[in-house]
């Protein structure tokens, strides 16, 4: 799909939109062409259900009295509510409503908002229909021509348009950063895996990034016990990736991301259940987001230093596997029990958060990983979990994910959490005694081995993969929190 921003002269051929707000009132554009086409889009108000609400769409199709093959009503909601996020889940409406409907090519007149500059809200719309408009269909070679989304061309309308251009380019980087995400989390897992996925995040240092892979001799001598003991039962080695951007000032410490990776989670010798094993080929997404997200402000350059580091295993139960009762010897010196080999995650995690803070000495990391099942137990798909051992860094989170709508929610940790992970036989053990807090214990877990740095975990599990379309995200890998760590370094970081 080609998007474009062009003047405000409403096209003779394809498909028209205009905006309704909510109760029904047209906006002046939508106004002046239900006049000239004698009243069509009042009547059709008149007999619909459609009230203007967002999201809510209302065509005509071939339109008496002009050579438009469709002209769309869709809903803005209230008008003091048309901001930036609206915006986006508007385009994405489109988007999925022209591809369904067979049109191909489309024109969206926008007017003066009250709440959003013109420009902002023609670049959000593009962007929330690009983002759409992503599908991960290269598996597919049977399907036929109707299948297919048809939609080849959406220009944006707005006296705004080259403004409006320059706004959307930032924007369509973060959609590039989103779109490699969505793409190596979607990839099978005999596709994906530790040295492909470290070959994805070599391919960046087009755009400028440092990127170094370490493999198991490095990681051995670095005394990464933790990491290399998950991937030890799998023929595919594991690796750990780390990307740098300089696009801040030389001297100034990093902001850090730490992702994940477990290109697959068989459960290891504490082995799954077959049913939805399949899902665990996007254990990795914590890492797919931190690739995508350094895709994305090295796109938009942006003026920040940045270190995104993934740790890269595949949970496997060979003959060689770790075993449940192995104790294991981490980088920062901690010897761990491994009392479930299913609880991998946590030990990947405790070599990268190590290694990540002894040699880049950053301000903060944040790291995200699909760590417990619990999580989806207790926020189910609409929050990802935050804890965090900093309340200013919690709240930056908090309110980037709000903005971009990644929403987040902060779960407590404490000392009485704590004291469960201590072991008999190691100093600490990887997983608790009883079945309560299963992803307190995961973050408590995660944070003996942050030596005190400001951090955050995000646990996304529940958010990485979703099973029904939304307006910005189709079904499928959704890349949740590429927008929103993005965010968090524009809006603190940069400059
Ligand atoms: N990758 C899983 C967590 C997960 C479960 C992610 C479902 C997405 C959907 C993780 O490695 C895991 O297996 N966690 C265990 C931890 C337990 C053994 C303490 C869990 O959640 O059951
Ligand atoms: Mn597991
Ligand atoms: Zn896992």
């Amino acid at each position: 799909m080609k998007l474009s921003f062009a003047a405000a002269v409403p096209p003779k051929t394809g498909a028209v939109i205009v905006g309704v707000l909510e109760g029904g009132e047209l906006l002046p554009s939508a106004a002046r062409l239900d006049t000239e086409i004698g009243g069509a889009l009042s009547r059709a108000l008149k007999s619909s259900r459609f009230t203007g609400k967002r999201d809510e769409v209302l065509a005509l199709v071939a339109p008496a009295g002009t050579t438009l093959s469709r002209i769309v009503l869709v809903g803005l909601g209230k008008a003091d509510a048309v901001d930036a996020l609206a915006l986006q889940s508007i385009g994405g409406t489109l988007v999925a409503h022209l591809n369904t409907v067979g049109e191909t090519e489309a024109a969206v007149l926008l007017d003066e908002l009250a709440a959003i500059a013109a420009d902002q809200a023609a670049a959000n719309l593009a962007f929330g229909a690009r983002l759409r408009f992503y599908r991960f269909d290269k598996y597919r070679t049977r399907e036929k021509p109707e299948q297919k989304p048809s939609l080849k061309k959406l220009a944006v309308l707005t006296d705004a348009a080259s403004a409006a251009k320059k706004a959307f380019q930032p924007l369509d980087r973060i959609a590039d950063g989103v779109f490699l995400t969505r793409d190596v989390v979607s990839e099978p897992p005999n596709v994906i895996y530790p040295e492909t996925l470290a070959e994805q995040a070599v391919e960046l240092a087009s755009l400028g990034l440092e990127v170094e892979v370490l493999d198991e001799k490095k990681m051995k001598k670095l005394g990464m016990g933790a990491l290399l003991g998950v991937g030890q039962g799998s023929s595919r080695p594991p690796r750990l990736v780390v990307m740098t951007w300089q696009g801040g000032r030389k001297d100034e410490a990093p902001v850090a991301f730490i992702g994940k990776g477990i290109t697959f989670d068989t459960g290891g010798i504490s082995i799954k259940p077959a049913a939805g094993m399949e899902d665990m080929k996007w254990d990795m997404a914590g890492s797919g987001v931190v690739l995508g997200l350094m895709k994305a402000l090295a796109g938009r350059k942006a003026k920040a230093n940045v270190v995104g580091v993934v740790a890269l295993a595949e949970n496997m139960p060979d003959g060689n596997a770790q075993r449940p009762g192995d104790i294991v010897t981490s980088m920062s010196g901690q010897t761990i029990e491994v009392l479930n080999t299913d609880a991998e995650g946590r030990l990947v995690l405790a070599d990268a958060l190590w290694y990540t803070q002894d040699r880049f000495k950053p301000k903060f990391m944040v790291n995200l990983a699909t760590l417990t099942g619990a999580i989806i137990i207790a926020l189910g798909h609409e929050h990802g979990g935050l804890f965090s051992n900093d309340d200013v860094l919690s709240e930056r989170l908090t309110a980037a994910g709000k903005a971009v709508g990644e929403p987040l929610w902060r779960l407590p940790l404490a000392d009485v959490y704590d004291r469960d992970l201590d072991s008999d036989a190691a100093d600490v053990k990887n997983i608790g005694s009883g079945r309560g807090a299963g992803s307190i214990l995961g973050a408590q877990f995660l944070k003996r081995f942050v030596n005190d740095v400001p951090w955050a975990h995000l646990d996304i599990a529940g958010m990485a993969w979703t099973k029904r379309d939304a307006p910005t995200v189709p079904k499928g890998a959704s890349a949740f929190g590429v927008r929103l760590l993005d965010r968090l370094v524009a809006d603190h970081y940069e400059g």
